[in-house]
Protein backbone atom coordinates (compact mmCIF):
# COMPACT_ATOMS: atom_id res chain seq x y z
CA UNK A 1 0.00 0.00 0.00
CA UNK A 2 1.41 3.41 -0.64
CA UNK A 3 1.08 6.53 1.36
CA UNK A 4 -1.26 7.85 -0.62
CA UNK A 5 -3.80 4.69 -0.11
CA UNK A 6 -2.73 4.53 3.43
CA UNK A 7 -3.73 7.95 3.97
CA UNK A 8 -7.28 7.58 1.72
CA UNK A 9 -8.72 4.78 3.82
CA UNK A 10 -8.48 6.34 6.64
CA UNK A 11 -10.92 9.48 5.16
CA UNK A 12 -13.88 7.28 5.53
CA UNK A 13 -13.67 6.22 9.20
CA UNK A 14 -12.36 9.76 9.83
CA UNK A 15 -15.83 11.17 8.50
CA UNK A 16 -18.06 8.29 10.53
CA UNK A 17 -15.88 10.21 13.66
CA UNK A 18 -17.95 12.96 12.55
CA UNK A 19 -15.09 14.97 11.17
CA UNK A 20 -16.14 17.58 9.04
CA UNK A 21 -13.12 17.97 7.36
CA UNK A 22 -11.86 13.95 6.98
CA UNK A 23 -9.67 15.00 4.26
CA UNK A 24 -7.16 17.47 5.79
CA UNK A 25 -7.42 15.29 8.93
CA UNK A 26 -5.95 12.35 7.14
CA UNK A 27 -3.46 14.34 5.55
CA UNK A 28 -2.75 16.60 8.67
CA UNK A 29 -2.31 12.89 10.72
CA UNK A 30 -0.06 11.30 8.22
CA UNK A 31 2.16 14.29 7.99
CA UNK A 32 2.11 14.46 12.09
CA UNK A 33 3.21 11.00 12.49
CA UNK A 34 6.10 11.25 9.63
CA UNK A 35 6.95 14.41 11.31
CA UNK A 36 7.16 16.37 8.17
CA UNK A 37 4.96 19.21 6.84
CA UNK A 38 1.70 17.65 4.59
CA UNK A 39 3.58 19.48 1.28
CA UNK A 40 6.13 17.14 1.90
CA UNK A 41 3.84 13.95 1.41
CA UNK A 42 4.98 11.79 -1.27
CA UNK A 43 1.76 10.14 -2.11
CA UNK A 44 3.65 7.39 -4.39
CA UNK A 45 6.29 6.29 -1.91
CA UNK A 46 5.28 3.15 1.04
CA UNK A 47 5.06 4.05 4.36
CA UNK A 48 7.87 2.96 7.03
CA UNK A 49 6.22 0.63 9.88
CA UNK A 50 6.29 3.12 12.65
CA UNK A 51 4.99 5.90 10.46
CA UNK A 52 1.87 3.71 9.83
CA UNK A 53 1.79 2.21 13.09
CA UNK A 54 1.71 6.00 14.37
CA UNK A 55 -0.31 7.27 11.61
CA UNK A 56 -3.42 4.60 13.15
CA UNK A 57 -2.85 5.37 16.40
CA UNK A 58 -3.48 9.13 15.52
CA UNK A 59 -6.45 8.07 13.39
CA UNK A 60 -8.07 6.25 16.18
CA UNK A 61 -8.21 9.01 18.47
CA UNK A 62 -9.31 10.91 15.65
CA UNK A 63 -12.21 8.85 14.94
CA UNK A 64 -13.59 8.45 19.03
CA UNK A 65 -13.37 12.39 18.14
CA UNK A 66 -10.59 13.74 19.88
CA UNK A 67 -9.59 17.00 18.36
CA UNK A 68 -7.59 17.65 15.64
CA UNK A 69 -5.78 20.51 17.36
CA UNK A 70 -5.40 18.45 20.46
CA UNK A 71 -3.52 16.26 18.91
CA UNK A 72 -1.28 18.67 16.94
CA UNK A 73 -1.00 20.92 19.72
CA UNK A 74 -1.89 23.81 17.46
CA UNK A 75 -5.08 25.49 16.37
CA UNK A 76 -4.55 28.03 13.49
CA UNK A 77 -6.96 31.09 13.80
CA UNK A 78 -7.10 34.26 12.15
CA UNK A 79 -3.51 33.76 10.45
CA UNK A 80 -1.75 32.94 13.84
CA UNK A 81 -0.92 29.71 15.36
CA UNK A 82 -1.97 28.89 18.90
CA UNK A 83 -0.82 26.46 21.25
CA UNK A 84 -3.89 23.94 22.48
CA UNK A 85 -4.16 21.08 23.94
CA UNK A 86 -6.58 18.89 26.31
CA UNK A 87 -8.52 21.57 29.06
CA UNK A 88 -9.56 24.12 26.27
CA UNK A 89 -11.36 25.16 23.44
CA UNK A 90 -9.98 24.68 20.28
CA UNK A 91 -10.67 27.89 18.55
CA UNK A 92 -12.50 26.88 15.18
CA UNK A 93 -10.65 28.61 12.15
CA UNK A 94 -13.45 27.33 9.84
CA UNK A 95 -16.50 28.90 11.40
CA UNK A 96 -15.81 31.14 13.91
CA UNK A 97 -14.44 34.81 13.40
CA UNK A 98 -15.98 37.49 15.42
CA UNK A 99 -12.61 39.05 14.40
CA UNK A 100 -13.70 40.99 11.10
CA UNK A 101 -16.55 42.54 12.86
CA UNK A 102 -14.92 44.04 15.56
CA UNK A 103 -11.99 45.29 13.63
CA UNK A 104 -14.45 47.12 11.01
CA UNK A 105 -16.18 49.12 14.12
CA UNK A 106 -12.99 50.32 15.27
CA UNK A 107 -11.54 51.02 11.43
CA UNK A 108 -11.79 55.01 12.03
CA UNK A 109 -10.49 55.02 15.68
CA UNK A 110 -7.22 55.51 16.63
CA UNK A 111 -5.97 53.42 19.48
CA UNK A 112 -9.23 51.75 20.08
CA UNK A 113 -10.14 49.93 24.05
CA UNK A 114 -11.00 46.49 22.72
CA UNK A 115 -12.39 43.79 25.54
CA UNK A 116 -12.63 39.87 25.03
CA UNK A 117 -15.10 38.62 27.20
CA UNK A 118 -14.70 34.54 27.41
CA UNK A 119 -10.76 34.42 25.97
CA UNK A 120 -10.14 30.67 25.71
CA UNK A 121 -6.91 29.95 24.71
CA UNK A 122 -6.60 34.06 23.60
CA UNK A 123 -7.83 33.48 19.91
CA UNK A 124 -9.84 36.22 19.69
CA UNK A 125 -8.02 39.07 21.27
CA UNK A 126 -4.62 37.98 20.30
CA UNK A 127 -5.60 37.97 16.75
CA UNK A 128 -7.22 41.72 17.12
CA UNK A 129 -4.10 43.05 18.57
CA UNK A 130 -1.95 41.21 16.10
CA UNK A 131 -4.43 42.88 13.26
CA UNK A 132 -4.00 46.41 15.64
CA UNK A 133 -1.19 47.28 17.24
CA UNK A 134 -2.54 50.72 18.39
CA UNK A 135 -5.16 48.67 20.36
CA UNK A 136 -5.10 48.10 23.97
CA UNK A 137 -6.98 44.95 24.08
CA UNK A 138 -8.07 43.33 27.44
CA UNK A 139 -9.40 39.47 27.59
CA UNK A 140 -11.20 37.76 30.33
CA UNK A 141 -11.18 33.98 30.95
CA UNK A 142 -12.41 31.81 34.33
CA UNK A 143 -11.12 28.67 33.66
CA UNK A 144 -7.92 27.84 35.08
CA UNK A 145 -6.42 25.77 32.59
CA UNK A 146 -7.81 27.81 29.45
CA UNK A 147 -6.29 30.99 31.07
CA UNK A 148 -2.53 29.18 31.38
CA UNK A 149 -2.68 28.80 27.17
CA UNK A 150 -4.24 32.43 26.92
CA UNK A 151 -1.01 33.19 28.82
CA UNK A 152 1.40 31.21 26.70
CA UNK A 153 -0.59 32.00 23.74
CA UNK A 154 0.15 35.79 24.75
CA UNK A 155 3.48 35.58 25.55
CA UNK A 156 4.39 33.69 21.99
CA UNK A 157 2.56 36.55 20.66
CA UNK A 158 4.86 39.12 22.23
CA UNK A 159 7.52 37.39 21.08
CA UNK A 160 6.13 37.58 17.77
CA UNK A 161 6.46 41.54 17.85
CA UNK A 162 2.81 41.74 19.01
CA UNK A 163 1.46 44.86 21.32
CA UNK A 164 0.68 42.57 24.59
CA UNK A 165 -2.82 41.87 26.28
CA UNK A 166 -3.96 42.79 29.07
CA UNK A 167 -4.97 39.09 30.73
CA UNK A 168 -7.55 39.05 33.47
CA UNK A 169 -8.67 35.72 35.04
CA UNK A 170 -12.25 36.42 36.44
CA UNK A 171 -16.05 35.70 35.92
CA UNK A 172 -17.39 37.55 32.80
CA UNK A 173 -21.13 37.83 34.42
CA UNK A 174 -19.45 39.10 37.58
CA UNK A 175 -20.77 42.91 38.32
CA UNK A 176 -17.55 44.67 39.14
CA UNK A 177 -15.46 42.67 36.34
CA UNK A 178 -13.22 45.28 34.49
CA UNK A 179 -15.03 48.13 35.98
CA UNK A 180 -11.81 50.12 35.97
CA UNK A 181 -13.15 50.15 31.85
CA UNK A 182 -17.07 51.12 32.47
CA UNK A 183 -18.40 53.42 29.77
CA UNK A 184 -14.70 53.56 27.94
CA UNK A 185 -14.83 50.16 25.33
CA UNK A 186 -14.98 50.62 22.11
CA UNK A 187 -15.74 47.07 20.97
CA UNK A 188 -16.45 44.31 23.45
CA UNK A 189 -16.46 40.37 21.43
CA UNK A 190 -17.39 37.63 23.17
CA UNK A 191 -17.79 33.95 21.91
CA UNK A 192 -19.53 32.77 25.31
CA UNK A 193 -20.39 28.96 26.04
CA UNK A 194 -24.23 28.81 24.85
CA UNK A 195 -25.24 25.38 24.17
CA UNK A 196 -28.46 24.30 26.08
CA UNK A 197 -27.67 21.62 28.81
CA UNK A 198 -29.81 19.34 27.07
CA UNK A 199 -28.36 19.23 23.53
CA UNK A 200 -26.80 16.37 21.63
CA UNK A 201 -23.40 16.94 20.44
CA UNK A 202 -20.84 15.32 18.67
CA UNK A 203 -18.16 13.80 21.03
CA UNK A 204 -15.20 16.40 19.87
CA UNK A 205 -17.72 18.49 21.87
CA UNK A 206 -19.63 16.46 23.85
CA UNK A 207 -16.79 14.47 25.63
CA UNK A 208 -13.46 15.69 24.50
CA UNK A 209 -13.59 19.32 25.52
CA UNK A 210 -14.38 21.08 28.51
CA UNK A 211 -18.01 21.54 29.72
CA UNK A 212 -17.42 24.78 30.93
CA UNK A 213 -16.57 26.10 27.26
CA UNK A 214 -20.17 24.38 25.65
CA UNK A 215 -22.68 24.44 27.91
CA UNK A 216 -24.46 27.09 29.56
CA UNK A 217 -27.72 26.41 31.91
CA UNK A 218 -31.26 25.41 30.20
CA UNK A 219 -31.52 27.00 27.81
CA UNK A 220 -27.38 27.90 26.99
CA UNK A 221 -28.29 31.62 27.89
CA UNK A 222 -26.47 31.63 31.01
CA UNK A 223 -23.36 33.29 30.10
CA UNK A 224 -25.02 35.26 27.71
CA UNK A 225 -26.54 37.19 29.88
CA UNK A 226 -24.55 37.91 32.08
CA UNK A 227 -22.06 38.76 29.40
CA UNK A 228 -25.03 41.01 27.82
CA UNK A 229 -25.02 43.13 31.06
CA UNK A 230 -21.20 43.35 31.05
CA UNK A 231 -21.12 44.69 28.02
CA UNK A 232 -23.50 47.51 28.57
CA UNK A 233 -21.75 48.69 31.14
CA UNK A 234 -18.32 48.20 29.50
CA UNK A 235 -19.26 49.82 26.03
CA UNK A 236 -19.17 53.65 25.55
CA UNK A 237 -21.96 55.03 23.71
CA UNK A 238 -21.99 53.39 19.91
CA UNK A 239 -19.72 51.29 20.93
CA UNK A 240 -20.21 47.86 19.63
CA UNK A 241 -20.94 44.26 21.14
CA UNK A 242 -20.02 41.44 18.76
CA UNK A 243 -21.54 37.97 20.13
CA UNK A 244 -21.22 35.16 18.51
CA UNK A 245 -24.26 33.03 19.54
CA UNK A 246 -24.49 30.00 17.02
CA UNK A 247 -27.31 28.70 15.23
CA UNK A 248 -29.04 27.28 18.05
CA UNK A 249 -29.70 30.96 19.35
CA UNK A 250 -30.90 32.44 15.77
CA UNK A 251 -34.27 33.29 17.37
CA UNK A 252 -33.62 33.74 20.94
CA UNK A 253 -31.27 36.52 20.21
CA UNK A 254 -33.21 38.91 18.27
CA UNK A 255 -35.64 38.14 21.40
CA UNK A 256 -33.48 38.46 24.39
CA UNK A 257 -32.54 41.90 22.23
CA UNK A 258 -36.04 43.49 21.77
CA UNK A 259 -36.49 44.14 24.80
CA UNK A 260 -33.11 44.99 25.77
CA UNK A 261 -32.86 49.64 25.28
CA UNK A 262 -29.21 49.36 26.36
CA UNK A 263 -28.57 48.22 22.62
CA UNK A 264 -29.78 49.74 19.72
CA UNK A 265 -29.33 48.72 15.98
CA UNK A 266 -29.02 45.06 16.48
CA UNK A 267 -28.00 43.02 13.26
CA UNK A 268 -27.70 39.40 12.82
CA UNK A 269 -25.09 37.56 10.56
CA UNK A 270 -24.73 34.27 8.87
CA UNK A 271 -21.78 31.86 8.69
CA UNK A 272 -20.28 30.95 4.74
CA UNK A 273 -23.46 28.28 4.98
CA UNK A 274 -26.12 30.40 6.18
CA UNK A 275 -26.79 29.77 9.81
CA UNK A 276 -27.01 32.17 12.13
CA UNK A 277 -23.54 33.03 13.61
CA UNK A 278 -23.24 36.20 15.13
CA UNK A 279 -25.12 39.52 16.15
CA UNK A 280 -24.07 43.01 16.54
CA UNK A 281 -25.50 45.49 18.27
CA UNK A 282 -24.52 48.92 19.28
CA UNK A 283 -24.54 50.45 22.85
CA UNK A 284 -27.68 53.05 22.83
CA UNK A 285 -26.93 56.37 25.00
C1 LIG B 1 -16.67 28.75 23.46
S1 LIG B 1 -15.20 29.00 24.39
C2 LIG B 1 -14.51 30.33 23.42
C3 LIG B 1 -13.05 30.60 23.65
C4 LIG B 1 -12.45 31.63 22.69
N1 LIG B 1 -13.16 32.89 22.74
C5 LIG B 1 -12.44 31.10 21.28
O1 LIG B 1 -13.23 31.58 20.45
O2 LIG B 1 -11.63 30.20 21.01
C6 LIG B 1 -15.83 29.82 25.82
C7 LIG B 1 -14.82 30.15 26.91
O3 LIG B 1 -15.51 30.86 27.93
C8 LIG B 1 -14.99 30.47 29.20
N2 LIG B 1 -16.02 30.80 30.20
C9 LIG B 1 -17.16 30.10 30.49
N3 LIG B 1 -17.87 30.75 31.43
C10 LIG B 1 -17.18 31.89 31.73
C11 LIG B 1 -17.40 32.97 32.62
N4 LIG B 1 -18.51 33.03 33.40
N5 LIG B 1 -16.48 33.96 32.69
C12 LIG B 1 -15.34 33.90 31.92
N6 LIG B 1 -15.09 32.91 31.04
C13 LIG B 1 -15.98 31.91 30.95
C14 LIG B 1 -14.71 29.00 29.02
O4 LIG B 1 -13.79 28.54 29.99
C15 LIG B 1 -14.16 28.98 27.59
O5 LIG B 1 -12.77 29.14 27.58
Amino acid sequence: MTIGQLIDTAVGPIALGMSPTPHRDAEELYALAAGIAITEIDRDAEPDDKTAEEFQRLTDSRISGVPMAYLTGVAPFAGLELRVGAGVFVPRRDFSDPVEPALEHVRATTAPLIVDLCAGAGAVALAVAHRRPDAEVHAVEIDEQAYGFAELNAADRVAAGDTAIHLHRGDVTAPDVLAELNGRVDVVVTNPPFVPEHAQLPPEFAVHQPRIAIYAGPDGLDVIRGAVDTAARLLRPGGALVLEHGHLHGETMPALFAADTRFTGVTLHPDRFGYPLYLLALRAG
